[in-house]
């Protein structure tokens, strides 16, 4: 079976409550988890929220999105959470010891086969695992909003078995995901090492150039945007020609970005209680319209170009 019967998700915020819903539409039985209960009810709003989006866009059908809510449950405690699942999927918040106490709970509740993955952003989780879980255990990261965004880096502990990494992509793929493979852990993965490469730059002229966020989201999306989707940044050097790539190297006329601990614009955002669209506040004003509204907004054009671009890839009219 390339499907998973029963997943425990541990941690219902942000991806928590995102990845019950993607795997509860793989027709998996999902216990939920989280140490704040009052985060599991906020989840399953916002999974009401996005399978009426998903619905909508005809990415889902009526039937189908009722059952895979119905197979989501609060799971009380942990234990019961990882009492019966094959599939783990530990997504609480990035912090080392944490992570470190759920693996060892992970390692004592969850029957002996299952499999479990990390969703770390950053972190090398492997060190903070028990021995016992190393050889079932791997990094599968997604991006937000999972249920729409297809990429899943799939990154191996020393101790990984390969045919669990086997299983894992084999799941993936039928599930209509895009997993990216990598032979051993590289952190940040390559999708995040770029955003974070592309943040720096983008600290450095909010900070020190004093260029508005407008302009640099113009600039992105009308700029680099469309073309990054197409074409990724490679077989876009092709069309520029290598050897402009070349002369652009070696003609800079800045130096990159160094590394940052910490932005003053960003700084001066928190300290103002400008937090994000769960604010109703971020770099940009939401009026304070609730959050489920903009994640709405944002997952229908998500799907709209989804739609767009599959039609795009498979050779037919959008
Ligand atoms: N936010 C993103 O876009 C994103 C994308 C990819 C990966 N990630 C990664 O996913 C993980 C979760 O991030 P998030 O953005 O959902 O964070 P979040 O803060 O929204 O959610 C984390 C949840 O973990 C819960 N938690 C803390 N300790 C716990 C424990 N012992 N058992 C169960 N739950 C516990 C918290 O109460 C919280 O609700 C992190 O490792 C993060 O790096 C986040």
């Amino acid at each position: 079976m390339t499907t998973f019967a029963d997943v425990a998700v541990l941690g219902a915020g942000t991806m928590g409550h995102a990845l019950a819903l993607v795997h509860a539409l793989t027709g998996a039985r999902v216990r939920l988890f989280d140490v704040r209960p009052e985060v599991v009810d906020r989840a399953f709003q916002l999974i009401d929220a996005a399978l009426a989006t998903l619905r909508e866009a005809g990415e889902v059908e009526a039937d189908a999105a009722e059952a895979a809510r119905a197979r989501i449950t609060p799971a009380a405690t942990l234990e019961a959470a990882l009492a019966r699942a094959e599939l783990v999927v530990e997504t609480v918040v990035e912090d080392p010891e944490v992570k470190r106490a759920v693996f060892e709970a992970v390692a004592r509740a969850a029957p002996a086969g299952a499999i479990v993955t990390s969703n770390t952003s950053y972190l090398d989780v492997f060190p903070l695992m028990p021995e016992a879980l190393g050889p079932r255990a791997a990094i599968a990261h997604w991006y937000t909003p999972p249920y729409i965004l297809d990429l899943v880096d799939l990154v191996p502990g020393p101790a990984t078995e390969p045919a669990l990494l086997d299983r894992l992509e084999a799941f993936y793929r039928a599930i209509g995901k895009r997993p990216v493979r990598f032979a051993r852990m590289i952190r940040g993965y390559v999708a995040n090492r770029l955003q974070a490469a592309m943040s720096a730059e983008i600290f450095r002229l909010l900070d020190e150039e004093g260029i508005a966020p407008e302009v640099i989201d113009e600039s992105i999306r009308h700029g680099l945007g469309l073309r990054l989707l197409l074409l990724g940044q490679l077989r876009k050097a092709d069309y520029t020609g290598l050897e402009l790539v070349a002369k652009a190297l070696a003609n800079r006329s800045y130096d990159p970005p160094p590394s940052r601990a910490r932005s003053s614009t960003l700084d001066r955002l928190l300290a103002e209680g400008r937090t994000g669209v769960l604010a109703g506040r971020g770099f940009f004003d939401y009026g304070n319209r609730p959050a489920e509204e903009l994640f709405r907004e944002r997952d229908r054009a998500l799907l709209a170009l989804k739609r767009a671009w599959r039609a795009i890839e498979e050779g037919r009219e959008p």
